[in-house]
């Protein structure tokens, strides 16, 4: 099948609640435990960028889980951001923080060493972006976890995923589910972004319907 790209930003309001209020438990753990896996020697405290963090929940988790990083949110979307903000002071302003910016990234100060992204390449019309951010800001040895969809065989079998899994959601995120879904990437073309990018980066399937990409750079 091939890819049908979907809008970069998240920015309408019924949109942005809908996303908030789901329930992405089972993903967001998923990320955290590949995080563990991925880099088992990790144990913080260092400073974490997550591209793309909508409401933020996935830093939160990391922030949690990782005791005294200082992290930072960036997405493009205000209204996605919005929904992030109070839980963010919650935990802690100084640990986490979430802020309105929009990939691809230039001419950096900042250096991160960790480095998180989850469900933000298949709404890049240029996945470049992403790959070429990350070469941006990361700081020499950074750690590296990008997670996302993967693009299904056929339509059919992306409404057979969005009603295994989001059957009961409401009608706004089932479709942005199934658009997601089918303007995912395939392994295949992550692993030639990669490579056209010289990331040393491994890139395997981690669900039926989700991906994930990691690594170290260069110390
Ligand atoms: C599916 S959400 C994922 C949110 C979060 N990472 C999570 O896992 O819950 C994708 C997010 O990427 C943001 N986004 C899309 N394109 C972007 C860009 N070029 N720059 C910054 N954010 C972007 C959207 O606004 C949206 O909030």
């Amino acid at each position: 099948m091939q890819r049908i790209p979907e809008p970069e930003l998240m920015e309408g309001r019924e949109q942005a609640a809908a996303y908030a209020q789901a329930d992405f438990r089972e993903a967001n753990t998923l990320f955290i435990n590949l995080f563990a896996a991925a880099f088992p020697d990790f144990t913080g405290p260092t400073r974490v960028l997550d591209l793309g963090c909508g409401p933020g929940h996935i830093l939160m988790a990391f922030a949690e889980n990782f005791a005294g990083c200082t992290c930072l949110g960036i997405d493009g979307s205000a209204a996605m951001l919005s929904h992030g903000r109070g839980a963010a002071a919650r935990i802690s302003p100084s640990q986490v923080s979430l802020a309105c910016r929009t990939l691809p990234l230039n001419n950096e100060q900042d250096q991160w060493h960790v480095i998180l992204s989850n469900s933000l390449l298949h709404h890049l019309a240029d996945p470049d972006h992403l790959w070429q951010s990350i070469r941006t800001v990361a700081a020499p040895g950074a750690l590296v976890l990008v997670m996302d969809l993967l693009r299904p065989a056929s339509s059919a079998a992306a409404a057979a995923i969005v009603a295994k899994y989001s059957g009961n959601e409401p009608e706004i995120l089932q479709d942005d589910f199934y658009r997601s879904l089918l303007a995912a990437y395939r392994l295949d073309e992550i692993k030639d972004q990669l490579s056209a990018h010289k990331l040393p980066f491994t890139c395997r399937q981690v669900s039926d319907r989700h991906l994930a990409v990691w690594g170290r750079l260069s110390p």
